[in-house]
């Protein structure tokens, strides 16, 4: 028998059939488990075949609507793909009772994002500097020869910054402000750095190396802010303690990594449903907050009225348009669902349903723990895990929340008596 090796030259040219049976041989997947593999929904392997490389299958992920959103006067329904329990409940939780105090109000910025060119070997920084900037309306140009349409939109490249860097980088980098509309942005930026890059090489006597975009976005900001009323919320006493635990969350970096990954749980899901890249989202949220005055991206207070103000202010890139938004037929119809006409106010319904999810959490966190409703829903993921099939999941989820135990080897024994009697 030979050696089992993953070293496998051109398994990209090879159709999808043939992978599945090299990866099933690797594997020692059984004849069902090469028919889960061989199962798909509704995105053909076809089309899955050209969206990444080496594709053998596709995976499902449970898409849940969150219910009761009113953001600037407009009602939403939010398709959020997402394999957590509790977090479709908690959202549609907190807006219910947002909406008690006049729901959301969210605002975002223009969509201005970041192209950088990293610059070494050039000499004297601020000679550098002015040739830079007596170029400034040539790199415009240059970056703006490269899309016509989003020159047509009013957008483009609208500004360059020298940036110096600390003498570890041993480089100064050079941005491009870009108004990508309502595009994710990362093509357009990308090919206008990579266009700009040799001209100041020739121009100004230095060598360039990195050209990208950066995923940090503070030019393009959505904020959300609701009152959540004192008497839908369990009282002054439960305001004063979520503000209490959102400014440990201000200043704790060990306390902001959960807060803001709550957050983040809300975001991601539906910047998933609309098949937006949620890595850049998160990797631009949580840097974010090296360069802001806190550590956590929401804040609250209590109004004078006693009731609970909450608010986010995030960076957020996603795009109604380009990107992987319309090559998949739900995406496109989760975003139809959604309802958004524009990336800004996708950003505006993003940052509410942020919000949201913190405030659910936070509001269960101060009061009666997290682990009721969170466990409770998560409970028939976990009797699922142990095999209940049919009315059994019910049964078993409902008999470990009744013992306040949850977990699957309970369940595993709860499921065994069941099929005993
Ligand atoms: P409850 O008070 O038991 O529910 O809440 P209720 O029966 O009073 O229902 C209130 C509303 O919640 C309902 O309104 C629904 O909108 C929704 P209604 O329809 O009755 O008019 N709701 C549900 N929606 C869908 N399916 C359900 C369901 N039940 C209620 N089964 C709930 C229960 C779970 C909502 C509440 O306990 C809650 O909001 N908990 C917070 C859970 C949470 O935040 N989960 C997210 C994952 S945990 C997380 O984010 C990580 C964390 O570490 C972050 C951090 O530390 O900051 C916690």
């Amino acid at each position: 028998m030979s050696e089992k090796t993953s070293s496998i030259s051109g398994f990209y040219k090879l159709p999808v059939d043939e992978r599945r049976k090299i990866l099933s041989e690797f594997s020692g997947l059984t004849l069902e488990e090469i028919e889960t593999l061989e199962k798909t929904g509704s995105l053909d392997i076809d089309v899955a075949d050209k969206l990444i490389e080496n594709v053998v299958s596709t995976l499902e992920i449970p898409v849940g609507i969150a219910v009761n959103f009113l953001i600037n006067g407009k009602d939403y329904l939010i398709p959020m793909a997402i394999e957590e329990a509790s977090v479709v409940a908690a959202c549609s939780n907190a807006a219910r009772m947002a909406r008690l105090g006049g729901g959301f109000t969210a605002s975002a910025t223009e969509s201005i994002m970041i192209g950088q060119i990293q610059i070494y070997d050039y000499g004297n920084l601020t000679e550098l500097q002015e040739k830079i900037l007596n170029m400034k309306s040539e790199i415009l140009d240059i970056a703006n020869s490269k899309s016509n349409t989003l020159v047509k939109l009013n957008g483009g490249a609208k500004d360059i910054q020298l940036r110096r860097l600390s003498d570890r980088a041993r480089s100064a980098v050079l941005h491009i402000l870009v108004d990508v509309k309502d595009a994710m942005g990362a093509n357009i930026v990308n090919t206008m750095c990579e266009a700009i890059a040799p001209v100041i090489e020739d121009k100004c006597h230095c060598r360039t190396n990195l050209r990208i975009l950066s995923n940090l976005t503070p030019h393009r900001m959505a904020h959300a802010s609701a009152v959540f009323p004192k008497d839908a919320i369990g009282g002054e006493d439960v305001v004063s303690r979520i503000v209490l635990a959102s400014d440990m969350a201000s200043v704790d970096p060990y306390r902001a990594a959960t807060h803001n990954k709550g957050i983040m749980n809300g975001i991601d899901a539906v910047v998933l449903a609309t098949m937006n890249d949620w890595r850049a989202v998160e990797a631009n949220a949580h840097t974010y907050t090296h360069i802001s005055d806190s550590l956590s991206l929401t804040r609250y207070r209590a109004t004078p009225e006693g009731d609970l103000m909450g608010e986010i202010n995030i960076p957020i890139s996603v795009g109604t348009v380009g990107g992987s938004t319309n090559a998949v037929p739900k995406a496109s119809l989760f975003r139809k669902i959604l309802g958004v006409k524009s990336a800004r106010e996708f950003s505006e319904v993003l940052a509410s349903v942020g919000l949201a999810q913190n405030f659910a959490a936070l509001r269960a966190l101060v009061s009666e723990g997290i682990q009721r409703g969170h466990m409770s829903l998560h409970a028939r993921n976990v009797a699922i895990t142990a095999g209940a099939k049919g009315n059994e999941v019910e049964e078993i989820a409902g008999a470990m929340i009744a013992a306040k135990r949850i977990s699957v080897s309970y369940a595993a024994e709860l499921l065994k008596k069941l099929r005993n009697n």
